[in-house]
C-alpha cells in the first residue's frame, strides 16, 4: 500500500544521522523481561495495538490515470501559500505533565530516542520548534527542588476540567534541560504563562525561560483556549473574548513593570480552542491592532474531532474509532479543519505576524485508536502521556525504558513526510491542487522553491491490495523544460492503517519518466 510519493523536481534528499549524546548516563537500571520485577504488558491507550481496517474504496471510485497540470513559475500557481520560513512545519506540543517522559529526568538524563527523533526532523526541515504547555501549564509551579534530582513532579491542582489536570511542579532545571537540547540540535522553544489566576500573575516561567533559554525561547503564551475557561471552572461566567483582552492587557503592564522580564514582546495568543469563541469573536476586540506589537505570533487551536465520552466516561455516546476513521482519509475533512481560519491566517499576514495552529492531533480527549497552504506558519501536534492513542511518540513506561523501546506512532511520519516536502530554504510556498485534479481520496499538492516548482507532493487514501485503485499521474509543466533528472519517494506501509512498517521506499534517482505509478 503506498501511502503518499514525493516527487522531487531538482532536489536531492538528504538521509538522516543520529546525534551522538556525550556524557549521558542510562535513564534506569537495566532489568530484563524475564526479571520478576519486570511489569506485564501495560493496557495505557499509548501502548494499544488495535488495527483499524481500511476504508471501503469510495463508490464509485474516482479517476485512477490523470493529468495534473503544473505551473513552473509560483507567480501563475493560483492560490500559492506564502514562504514558510523557519524549522520546519510541524513542531510538537508537549504537555507540561508529560515533559519528563519524552525529554528526560532531568538536564544531565535526557532522552536519547527524542534526540534522535528530532534529529531526523532537523536533517531535513533545519530545525524543530517545540511548545512546552498545555492545559497543564495553567496550574504549574516552579519550586526550588524535589526529591531525587528530579525536575518534575505532580499535586492535585482541585481543576475539574475534562482532562483532570493535575498541577505540575518543576524546578529551574526544565530550563537547562531545554538550553541543553538546544546546545545539540536546532530545537526552538515556546512556554507558557499560567493563566488560572490573573489577580497575582505568576512570571516565573517568563522570567527564568528568557534568562536562561536566551535566543531559544522563541515566544511566552499568553492564555490556553480561554474559551474552555468557563467551563473548565477557570472563569466565573461571562467571561468573553473582550474580558480575555484585557487580561491579556494587564499580563503586558505587570510584564512592563518586571526587569526581570528582558523581552517585552514575544507573547502568543488567542490560542483560543474555536469551541465556544470563533476567531472572528476575538478579532472582533480589535485584539490584532491592540497587541500586535507585543505579538509573536497569533495562534489557535483546534482538534477535528474529540473522544472525550470514551476516554473520561462523560455519558455521552461513545464514538467508535472504526466509524470516524474514514474521516481521516478524506481532503474534504482536512480543508473543513483550516478553512475557518482563512480570514484569520490573512489578518495576521496583513498584520506582519504568522499564525500557528498551536496545539492539534487526531482528536482531543486522548484522540482515537492533516494545513500549510492556509498560511499557517507552523502546526504543534500534541504530545500527551500514556493515556492517550495518539503520540507521535511514546517512550515506555519508567520501569520499563532499559528494555523497553520507544514507540514511534504513524503520526511522526506525517511530520517527517512534510520537512522532505518543505525542506530547509525558508522559501518553500505549498499550493493545493485537489481541485484541479484528483479527488478528495487522492489529494496533490506542489511545492515551490525560490518561486520556481521543485516538489510535487501526492496522496492516494484508497486502501485497495488488487491494484485497481493505484495511480497513474502525469505531471505536465508548460514551458518547464525537461528536467534532467526526477527523484520520486514513496512511504509504504501495508494498509493505511497501520502503525508499524512504515517506510520510505523507492528512493531512487532515475532519468525522467513522464508517467509516474503510485
Ligand atoms: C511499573 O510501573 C507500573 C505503573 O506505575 C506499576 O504498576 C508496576 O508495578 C511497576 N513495576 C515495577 C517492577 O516497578
Ligand atoms: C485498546 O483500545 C480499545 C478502544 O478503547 C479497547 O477496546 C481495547 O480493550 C484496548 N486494548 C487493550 C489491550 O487495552
Ligand atoms: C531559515 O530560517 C531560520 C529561522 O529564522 C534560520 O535559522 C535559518 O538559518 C534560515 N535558513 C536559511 C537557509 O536561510
Ligand atoms: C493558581 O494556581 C496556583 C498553583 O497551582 C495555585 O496556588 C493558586 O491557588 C491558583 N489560583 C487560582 C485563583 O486558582
Ligand atoms: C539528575 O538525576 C540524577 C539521578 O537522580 C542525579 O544524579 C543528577 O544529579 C541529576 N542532575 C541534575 C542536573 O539535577
Ligand atoms: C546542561 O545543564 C546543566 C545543568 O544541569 C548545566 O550545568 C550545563 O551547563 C548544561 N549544558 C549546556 C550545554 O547547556
Ligand atoms: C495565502 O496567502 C497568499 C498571499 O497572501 C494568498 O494569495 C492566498 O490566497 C492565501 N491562502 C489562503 C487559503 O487564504
Ligand atoms: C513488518 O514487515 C515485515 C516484512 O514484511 C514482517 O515480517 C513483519 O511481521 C511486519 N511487522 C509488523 C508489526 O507488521
Amino acid at each position: 500500500m503506498l501511502l503518499s510519493s514525493l516527487v522531487a523536481l531538482c532536489a536531492t534528499f538528504s538521509t538522516a544521522h543520529a546525534v551522538t549524546v556525550y556524557g549521558q548516563i542510562p535513564l534506569a537500571q537495566t532489568i530484563t523481561p524475564t526479571d520478576p520485577a519486570a511489569p506485564a504488558a501495560t493496557t495505557l491507550a499509548a501502548y494499544n495495538r488495535t488495527l483499524l481496517n481500511p476504508p471501503a474504496l469510495p463508490n464509485p471510485l474516482p479517476a485512477t490515470t490523470y493529468e495534473l497540470p503544473l505551473q513552473r513559475d509560483a507567480a501563475a500557481a493560483s492560490g500559492i501559500s506564502i514562504p514558510h520560513v523557519g524549522g520546519g512545519f510541524w513542531g510538537f506540543s508537549i504537555e507540561m505533565s508529560v515533559i519528563s517522559q519524552v525529554l528526560g529526568k532531568n538536564s544531565s538524563l535526557l532522552q536519547v530516542p527524542f534526540l534522535n527523533l528530532m534529529a531526523n526532523l532537523q536533517e531535513r526541515a533545519g530545525g524543530v520548534v517545540i511548545r512546552l504547555g498545555g492545559n497543564t501549564q495553567e496550574f504549574a509551579v516552579m519550586v526550588p527542588e524535589l526529591e531525587d534530582g528530579r525536575t518534575f513532579g505532580k499535586t492535585d491542582s482541585g481543576s475539574t476540567q475534562t482532562t483532570k489536570t493535575p498541577a505540575v511542579l518543576y524546578t529551574i532545571d526544565m530550563f537547562y534541560m531545554a538550553n541543553n537540547i538546544s546546545s545539540m540540535l536546532n530545537v526552538k522553544w515556546f512556554c507558557g504563562i499560567p493563566f488560572n489566576d490573573s489577580v497575582n500573575w505568576r512570571l516565573t516561567i517568563a522570567e527564568e525561560a528568557q534568562n536562561i533559554l536566551g535566543d531559544n525561547l522563541l515566544a511566552l503564551q499568553a492564555g490556553n483556549e480561554p474559551d474552555f475557561y468557563v467551563e473548565f471552572k477557570r472563569r466565573v461566567a461571562p467571561y468573553e473574548p473582550a474580558d480575555y483582552a484585557n487580561e491579556v492587557q494587564n499580563l503586558i503592564e505587570v510584564m512592563d513593570n518586571n526587569p526581570r522580564i528582558i523581552n517585552k514582546n514575544m507573547l502568543l495568543g488567542p490560542s483560543i480552542a474555536s469551541a465556544h469563541w470563533t476567531p472572528a469573536d476575538v478579532w472582533a476586540t480589535g485584539f490584532i491592532d491592540r497587541f500586535r506589537d507585543r505579538m509573536y505570533a497569533f495562534t489557535v487551536e483546534h482538534y477535528p474531532d474529540n473522544n472525550c465520552a470514551a476516554q473520561f466516561n462523560t455519558g455521552d455516546v461513545h464514538k467508535i474509532p472504526q466509524d470516524v476513521f474514514p474521516s481521516y482519509l478524506d481532503h474534504q475533512k482536512v480543508v473543513e479543519l483550516v478553512s475557518p481560519y482563512y480570514d484569520s491566517t490573512a489578518l495576521s499576514t496583513a498584520a506582519g505576524k504568522p499564525f500557528f495552529m498551536f496545539e492539534t492531533n487526531t482528536a482531543s480527549c486522548g484522540g482515537f485508536a492533516g494545513m500549510a497552504w492556509a498560511n499557517f506558519t507552523h502546526g504543534m501536534l500534541h504530545v500527551g502521556g500514556q493515556n492517550v492513542f495518539y503520540n507521535p511518540f511514546t517512550a515506555p513506561p519508567t520501569n520499563q525504558s532499559s528494555y523497553n523501546q520507544w514507540t514511534v506512532g504513524s503520526i511522526y511520519y506525517s511530520t517527517i513526510v512534510l520537512a522532505e516536502a518543505f525542506g530547509k530554504t525558508n522559501t518553500s510556498r505549498i499550493v493545493d491542487l485537489t481541485s484541479t485534479a484528483g479527488s478528495t481520496s487522492t489529494p496533490s499538492y506542489a511545492i515551490y522553491e525560490n518561486d520556481v516548482l521543485d516538489k510535487v507532493a501526492l496522496f492516494n487514501y484508497m486502501d485497495d491490495n488488487t491494484g485497481a485503485s493505484n495511480l497513474q499521474v502525469t505531471l505536465t509543466v508548460p514551458n518547464g523544460g525537461t528536467p534532467a533528472s526526477v527523484r520520486v519517494k514513496y512511504l509504504e506501509a501495508d494498509s493505511v492503517a497501520s502503525k508499524d512498517n512504515i517506510t520510505w521506499a523507492g528512493q531512487v534517482g532515475f532519468p525522467l519518466l513522464p508517467i509516474l505509478h503510485i
